[in-house]
């Protein structure tokens, strides 16, 4: 199947299995409603999902029309948790964010309380959905799952170091941790739940999270240098005259070329690790994709 099709298919798959969670209606909650939808269908790219339903289908290698129910049910609980850690992300006793996805920030369109509650609701939801795999045994384990990705030492616990060094001049590994859960948590998740479903062995499991491990970290990475190399311009001399936006970011801890070569070596860690899986292609793509975003 052609890659680009290949993404269309399996973001309908997942936007119709999102729609459906949250086609409840009430309405005592209506405005509560409408703040879960309209944070869930703004536009966000889906990443997590997508990984989650591609690492599965590259190591079970699905016939056309076999059953992607339950790996959409992982795929998905991710994406709500994602929108619903947003939520509270934007809100102004954390990070203060006005717009999320080019448009306002969900406490900003519905006010704080409703927003608070929305991504409380969300969370709710996706271990509701998780919950209801068809094997009661994959379902309590991917609950436990999605809660240690989560919860202290995972997701939140990531927001939370980040947090207590929001004006301090970061050490690099303390960067890294903070992206490497706050971020890289979910990205595990996407890879550990996939294995879950498919039921492979400790080994496989363990290569496919350094596989969304390392490409989730070596997208932050490219995001430092692309922020630096838009805010500086296409004829900056990267090795003579830069100079980064912030010292607490990968180009200002390790400079640019450092920062680069780092986030390269990830990505060719990620090439290495899908090689010997002959239905590759979209994990390689996912490579792609990044690797082409380096200016
Ligand atoms: C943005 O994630 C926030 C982080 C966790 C760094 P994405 O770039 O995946 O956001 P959306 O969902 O596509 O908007
Ligand atoms: C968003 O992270 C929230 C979580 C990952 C939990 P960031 O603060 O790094 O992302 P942006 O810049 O708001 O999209």
């Amino acid at each position: 199947m052609l890659i680009q099709r290949y993404f269309e298919t399996r973001l309908e798959l997942i936007e119709n299995a999102l729609k459906s969670y949250l086609s409840f209606d009430n309405i005592y909650s209506k405005n509560l409603i409408e703040a879960m939808r309209y944070t869930v269908f703004s536009g966000g790219k889906r990443w997590r999902p997508l990984l989650t339903i591609a690492v599965y289908e590259m190591l079970t290698n699905p016939r056309k029309n076999s059953d992607l129910s339950d790996i959409i049910k992982a795929a998905c609980a991710l994406e709500l948790i994602h929108n619903a850690s947003l939520i509270h992300d934007d809100l102004p006793q954390v990070n203060d964010r006005k717009d999320r996805r080019g448009n306002q920030s969900c406490h900003r369109k519905f006010g704080h309380a409703t927003a608070i509650m929305a991504a409380d609701a969300l969370y709710t939801i996706a271990f509701e959905v998780i919950a209801g795999l068809s094997d009661p045994k994959k379902a309590l384990t991917g609950v436990r799952m999605l809660s240690d990705y989560c919860k202290t030492y995972g997701m939140i616990g990531g927001q939370a170091v980040d947090l207590l060094n929001k004006r301090k001049v970061m050490k690099l590994n303390t960067l890294r941790f903070i992206d490497l859960k706050k971020t890289g948590s979910l990205l595990e998740a996407a890879a550990d739940l996939a294995c879950l479903i498919a039921e492979t062995d400790a080994e496989t499991r363990q290569l496919m999270i350094n596989y969304t491990q390392n490409l989730g970290y070596a997208y932050q990475i490219i995001e430092d240098i692309i922020e630096d190399y838009n805010r500086s311009g296409d004829d900056l001399d990267f090795s003579q005259d830069f100079i980064p936006t912030s010292k607490s970011s990968y180009t200002g801890l390790m400079g640019f070329d450092k920062a680069r070569h780092a986030g390269e070596k990830l990505l060719l860690e990620c090439t290495k690790i899908i090689r010997p899986y002959p239905n590759n292609d979209i994990l390689n793509e996912f490579i792609q994709m990044i690797q082409e975003r380096l200016p």
